[in-house]
């Protein structure tokens, strides 16, 4: 039987389905067969997405609004998730956000937000999603979605790298935990790529920053593949491959030198609400 046989018909949740990388993931997905639930907060386009996966590979789905920057919201997102006795196998914690710019720049609200939905909603559905899968027994599969700032420090991303380096360093640790269940933790690990969170996260690209970005698409298509060859860490892009390795070569001091030379080269930025 083929893999993608084997997968059909399996739940998979993916946050930040309703844009980028993670839209992309449950098209893959769908494309599949396996059944989605799709969270984040513009439910409109989670059900318009939902229902053409489903009219076009004839899947199940549910969309799951959910504002993850909400104490607790995560908790109500596996209840959901799980009703009705449903048995989840596979868990895409993607949604994330960033602010690009000097520290004080921003409100620290909107540091706070971040690190709620980058750090604290992806370990609690985890933590949950982990006993739900233990229980079930089934071949299952985390994947968590990182940055190459997870092994970078980035000046002007400074929360946000903070906040990736948690996702690189609880999951690789959570994949060691979990080594004899049938639970596999992946990092996912992108650089640059198409999607809202540029704008979102106030970059301006200059012209130099297109040469190194890539598509959601691609990101999501080598994700998945690490994801269910379940691989530790997966970097999509060979030019991201070879950024992480430069900080076991060189100094801290002139690594972040660099990092910000590259960056103000390629990226300047505006101040954004979120
Ligand atoms: N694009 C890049 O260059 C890049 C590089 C490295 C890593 N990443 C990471 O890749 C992941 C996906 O980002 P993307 O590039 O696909 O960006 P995106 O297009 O902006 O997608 C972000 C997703 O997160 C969801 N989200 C944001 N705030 C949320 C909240 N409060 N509650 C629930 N969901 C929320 C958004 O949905 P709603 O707004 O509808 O809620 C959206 O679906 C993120 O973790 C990001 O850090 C991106």
């Amino acid at each position: 039987m083929q893999t993608n046989q084997l997968r059909k018909g399996m739940w998979a949740v993916i946050t930040g389905a309703s844009s980028g990388i993670g839209e992309s993931m449950a098209r893959q997905m769908g494309a599949q067969g396996m059944n989605l639930l799709l969270v984040a907060r513009r439910l409109d386009r989670l059900e318009a997405l939902g229902a053409e996966l489903k009219e076009q590979y004839q899947i199940e789905y549910q969309a799951i609004d959910a504002d993850l920057s909400l104490a607790h919201e995560a908790k109500q997102v596996f209840e959901r998730a799980t009703a009705q006795g449903r048995v989840v196998q596979v868990l895409i914690n993607n949604a994330g956000v960033g602010v690009y710019g000097p520290f004080q720049h921003y409100d620290v609200e909107q540091y706070l937000k971040m690190i709620q939905i980058n750090v604290t909603a992806l370990m609690e559905l985890s933590y949950h999603f982990v006993g739900h899968m233990r229980t079930h027994g089934k071949v299952s599969y985390i994947g968590n979605v990182g940055s190459i700032a997870s092994y970078l420090s980035v000046p002007y991303f400074s929360v946000y790298g903070a906040t990736k380096h948690f996702v690189k360093e609880f999951s690789e640790a959570l994949s060691y935990d979990l080594k004899k269940s049938n639970i596999s933790v992946t990092l996912i690990a992108p650089g640059g790529t198409y999607s809202e969170f540029t704008e979102r996260s106030g970059q301006i690209l200059k012209a130099s920053a297109h040469t190194n970005m890539m598509t959601s698409e691609a990101v999501a298509k080598i994700g998945l593949q690490g994801l269910f060859k379940r691989r530790r860490a997966i970097i999509p892009g060979w030019t991201n491959c070879v950024a992480v390795l430069f900080p076991r070569f060189f100094p801290a001091k002139w690594m972040l030198a660099l990092n910000h030379w590259v960056m103000q080269r390629a990226v300047s930025y505006k101040k954004v609400s979120s």
